[in-house]
């Protein structure tokens, strides 16, 4: 399985396809973020899976319990593979929205929590969100949670992929974000590494977005991702 995600943060469905359309031969894994989706809809989920790539559909959920339920039993019809929702939610939002994704058969995509975002460093969490201490401690907390609500997993920096695996079993998924190649601008992100340490640090899949989508050599770019990190 080839578990290197490219973020498609594009405005339409259009410039999604012209994008993928490069990638001949590789059916790559891709995640739908907000924008796409908003733009394009249910839609672009059918579009993607008829061309045959799995999908991790990255709407990041978080509202009370009974809202996430039936928002989760709507996606659990879409064919995704992977799905999540912030940790910061709470557990028995968690627990609610793992009700609602699993169908009458009793599968379900792959629910990932969201712990810490990548972009949020230990001043913007302890100022803005008013959580105290460093970011680590907060993630391996949203990650137990996530595990006793029965998640999949989470979406963490590969900085924490280690410790979330200590805390909660190596099955316990770690998808991480934050990757730049060491030649790449950060951009936003604060909490970043490299496709090859991310492997080294344990993560199981990483969501690669502008070290790819904005390359001149986009293909080239995804290439170097999953030599670095498979
Ligand atoms: O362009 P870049 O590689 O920074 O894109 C990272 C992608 O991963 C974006 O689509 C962003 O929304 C997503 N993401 C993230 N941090 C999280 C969860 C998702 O950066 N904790």
């Amino acid at each position: 399985m080839n578990n290197v995600i490219i973020a498609c943060d594009f405005a339409s469905a259009e410039q999604t396809y012209g994008f993928l359309d490069r990638f001949t031969g590789d059916k790559p894994f891709v995640k739908i973020g907000m924008e796409l989706f908003y733009a394009e809809g249910p839609d672009i989920v059918r579009q993607l899976k008829a061309r045959g790539h799995r999908i991790f559909l990255d709407l990041k959920l978080h509202d009370i319990p009974n809202t996430v339920r039936k928002a989760m039993a709507v996606l659990s019809r879409m064919d995704v593979d992977m799905v999540n929702l912030h940790a910061a939610g709470t557990c028995d939002m968690m627990r609610a929205a793992v009700e609602g994704l699993t169908r009458p058969d009793g599968t379900r995509p792959i629910l990932l929590a969201v712990t810490q975002l990548t972009s949020t460093d230990r001043e913007r969490m302890n100022s803005d969100i008013l959580i105290p201490g460093e970011v680590a401690d907060c993630v391996r907390h949203y990650a137990l949670c996530a595990k006793q609500s029965g998640l999949d997993g989470v979406v963490c920096s590969p900085l924490e992929a280690a410790m979330v695996k200590q805390a909660c079993g190596k099955d316990f998924l770690c998808v991480t974000p934050g990757i730049r190649f060491a030649d790449s601008d950060k951009g936003d992100q604060a909490r970043v590494t490299t496709p090859a340490m991310a492997r080294q640090m344990g993560s199981d899949c990483i969501v690669v977005g502008r070290p790819i989508t904005a390359a001149s050599d986009p293909v080239a770019a995804y290439r170097r991702c999953c030599d670095e990190f498979c």
